[in-house]
């Protein structure tokens, strides 16, 4: 395994003697004979590990840290979030459907969406989620009324947008004032909407969130964010004597997809957001309210890798050669829609030079379909290898589509030397389960 893809693969990637990539003690090659390919592998110890780093990096009392299940879950997958000691945070009825079938405990959720339905609220509120995420007005208005006919009291965070820009692509920022997402800080609409929510018995008012985005690096963004939630947290306390007991700060810590990458440390990145409460805390002379945190790409980006089959390779002279795999945009979207870069291996060639520059084309009829342009492989790629793309486990089986009819993928979680099917591959027939005539 070539060390500079340490950051990028799964903790317990390895190189075999013959050549093959290991992972979770599982020969790639031996698990594409078995399950066929495409296939998604999930590294059971890098997903924990992951986790527990987040748990231990926010410990102190009242801290929470919530897995942003749109990044991939399974029910295989929230069973083991909450042996770990996460949360889970819910963005729809489908994700809250999920969680709850795979017995997530309630209270130890958070139900997002900057559009929830009155027949979602009621179904979250009925399942006693611990926390919703109150987006606008309108919907606080709405979830006052559906959770007095309910006869619950429902602790609610205020969705923030706190005008802070951070530095990631554009589909991916959500701390701007021009965005969708929760209510304005600058503009006193979540000032309206804390003194509101004061009048409304139905609703505990907890807490104040703010996510700025995703893929996010440096801290400077986060310490503006922490400054602007502490002001916004003493400006709630002086309009309405409530005193906000959590800060949500949302998910957005980076992960390394190429060598080039650092993967953001979540210690470092916790020591930091912490002193920066303490400092803003104490600046408005306030308690400082417990941390919360929901954390998707960085617990599950590495963890996954996809492996392929090579097909057909085109070598157009002058121009590009094409590697073909059997799999594409369908199960990897992030290329095409964020220009995102991954790194990639040949897995029953591992131990070869990287000595040839080619273009990694996925099967979809359509000429954007490219997973990966100019990537360093062996120049002996050929029908019948298994390349393997590394780091697609956030928001790559989440965002996977049917495109071309295309079956999804199973996800084969791999530990200790063992491999089992957590979510099984798509049959043809499945393709045409919903169709009425
Ligand atoms: N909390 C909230 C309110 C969010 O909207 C998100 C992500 C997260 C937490 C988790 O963020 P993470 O830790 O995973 O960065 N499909 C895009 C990413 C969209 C992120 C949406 N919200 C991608 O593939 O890059």
């Amino acid at each position: 395994m070539p060390h500079s893809l340490k950051d990028v693969l799964p903790v317990t990637a390895r190189l075999r003697d013959d050549g093959h990539l290991e992972v979770g003690g599982c020969d790639l090659v031996a698990l594409a004979a078995e399950y066929g390919t495409p296939l998604y592998v999930f590294d059971e110890e890098t997903f924990r590990s992951r986790a527990r780093a987040y748990r231990g990096a926010y410990s102190a009392p009242g801290d929470r840290v919530y897995y942003a299940a749109k990044a991939f879950t399974s029910l295989a997958v929230f069973r083991m979030a909450v042996e770990e000691g996460l949360g889970v945070d819910v963005c729809t009825g489908g994700e809250l459907h999920a969680a709850l079938t795979a017995n997530v405990p309630p209270d130890e959720m958070i139900f997002h969406g900057n559009n929830k339905s009155d027949a979602e609220l009621e179904t979250a509120v009925g399942a006693r989620v611990g926390r919703i995420a109150v987006d606008s007005l309108d919907e606080l208005e709405r979830l006052a009324r559906i959770c007095a006919a309910a006869g619950v009291v429902q602790r609610i965070v205020l969705r923030c947008t706190p005008g802070v820009e951070a530095h990631t692509h554009e589909y991916i920022q959500t701390g701007q004032e021009d965005t969708k997402f929760g209510m304005s800080i600058e503009s006193g609409a979540a000032l309206e909407a804390a003194k509101r929510s004061k009048d409304l018995p139905s609703v505990d008012l907890v807490g104040a969130h703010a996510h700025i985005g995703s893929q996010i690096f440096g801290p400077e963004a986060f310490g503006k964010l922490v400054e602007i939630m502490c002001e916004f947290v003493a400006d709630v306390r002086s309009a309405t004597g409530i005193e906000l007991r959590e800060l949500n700060l949302g998910g957005g810590l980076g992960i390394a997809y190429t060598k080039e990458e650092t993967p953001a440390d979540v210690g470092t990145h916790a020591r930091f957001m912490r002193e920066a409460l303490a400092r803003e805390a104490a600046e408005h002379d306030l308690a400082p309210p417990a941390l919360s945190v929901e954390p998707g790409r960085w617990i599950v980006g590495n963890a996954m890798l996809t492996v392929y089959s090579v097909g057909v390779v085109k070598d157009l002279p002058g121009i590009r050669t094409y590697v073909s795999v059997d799999g594409g945009m369908s199960d990897n979207i992030r290329p095409m829609l964020y220009g995102a870069r991954y790194s990639a291996l040949v897995a029953n060639k591992a131990n070869e030079a990287s000595d040839k520059v080619v273009t990694v084309a996925g099967s979809h009829c359509e000429s954007g379909d490219v997973l990966i342009r100019d990537v360093a492989l062996p120049s002996s790629i050929g029908r019948g290898d298994l390349l393997a793309i590394a780091a697609t486990g956030a928001y790559g089986y989440a965002m996977a589509s049917n495109y071309n009819k295309m079956p999804r993928p199973p996800v084969v979680l791999v530990g200790a030397g063992r491999s089992e099917v957590i979510v099984r591959r798509e049959t043809y027939d499945d393709l045409i389960r919903l169709d009425e005539r």
